[in-house]
């Protein structure tokens, strides 16, 4: 099912049903080696499925419902099947925020593994409309929930026994929230194991991208940050939460423009811009 949350769209099925979760990685192309995250309506839910530490128990309280996504031991293996997982030991869990998918999570009552529903390497689907370009044909069913408030995917934090605290993907928690609440976050870079959706060429529309560029040639989109006339701009008054939101939306209206390049102004590295930089390296094909 096409499944609204607040920070982009899902492909949703019944995380124990190995079944449906086929279906959704062949819907989306995507290597079955990359897992899932399970979505849950609390934490009382979450804790059912996964063993929270009390680091992770201070992230929740701070920031579920929310877009925040903790990796920590499995506790139930067959509520989230092995497939959804990609055979590790651990589970992604996050409890969404969208009032919508609260509703469908507590009536359906078990885990609901929900990628975004784009195509495997392509951007996050941020609009309803974008959702069902992407995936609605292979979906059963699809909730409309208006486009997505936060626009960039959760923030994915690895707290596993005996190991510090990792950032394994900056998203829309930003990273002094999170040692605002649990101390310093080591890095996740090169630990393929417990990353293992990190690819390159991520997010990435049709034309090619260029990054911290100040202007574009003709034939080229330009994707502005602050005062421009350019006809795309992430945020005429440098504001980094609606340059989140308008991201995605925003690379794929430039797509349909058919450019021989998208080109976008440098974005700041603070705050919701280590997530926004993150997303724009990989659409450019930058390895993280
Ligand atoms: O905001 C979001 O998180 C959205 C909405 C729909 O909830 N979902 C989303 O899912 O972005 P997806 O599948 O596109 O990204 C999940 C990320 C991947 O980078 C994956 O590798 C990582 O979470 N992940 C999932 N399970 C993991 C695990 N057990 N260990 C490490 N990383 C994991
Ligand atoms: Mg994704």
């Amino acid at each position: 099912m096409i499944l609204p949350t607040e920070t982009v769209y899902g492909l949703a099925a019944d995380a124990a049903d190995p079944l449906a979760v086929a279906a959704v990685y062949t819907a989306k192309g995507r290597p079955s080696f990359n897992p899932l995250i399970a979505h849950v309506a609390d934490v009382e839910a979450a804790r059912r499925i996964a063993v929270l530490d009390d680091r992770a128990q201070a992230l929740a309280a701070a920031f579920w419902p929310g877009p925040l996504t903790i990796v920590a031991p499995v506790a139930d293996a067959a509520a989230v099947c092995d497939l959804a997982r990609a055979g590790l030991d651990t589970v992604a869990v996050r409890v969404p925020g969208h009032p919508l998918s609260r509703t469908l999570l507590t009536a359906f009552g078990g885990p609901v593994v929900a990628p975004s529903a784009n195509r495997s390497g392509r951007p996050s689907p941020t609009t309803f409309a974008d959702a069902m370009e992407e995936t609605g044909p292979a979906a059963a069913a699809a909730l409309d929930g208006g486009p997505c408030r936060v626009g960039l995917e959760s923030t994915v934090v690895a707290l596993l026994p005996g190991e510090p605290a990792r950032l394994l993907r900056p998203g829309a928690v930003t990273r002094a929230q999170i040692e605002a609440v649990i101390g310093p976050l080591a890095e996740a870079e090169g630990d393929a194991k417990r990353s293992p959706g990190r690819l390159a060429l991520h997010y990435a529309p049709d034309a090619p991208v260029r990054i911290n560029a100040r202007s574009a040639v003709p034939g080229e989109a330009f994707l502005a940050f602050g005062p421009s006339d350019s006809p795309f701009n992430l945020s005429p008054t440098r504001d980094l939460a609606e340059a989140a939101a308008n991201l995605f939306a925003m690379l794929r209206a430039a797509d349909r423009t058919k450019p021989s390049a998208i080109v976008v102004a440098p974005i700041p590295d603070e705050g919701l811009g280590e997530a926004i930089n993150d997303r724009l390296r990989r659409s450019a094909g930058y390895v993280g």
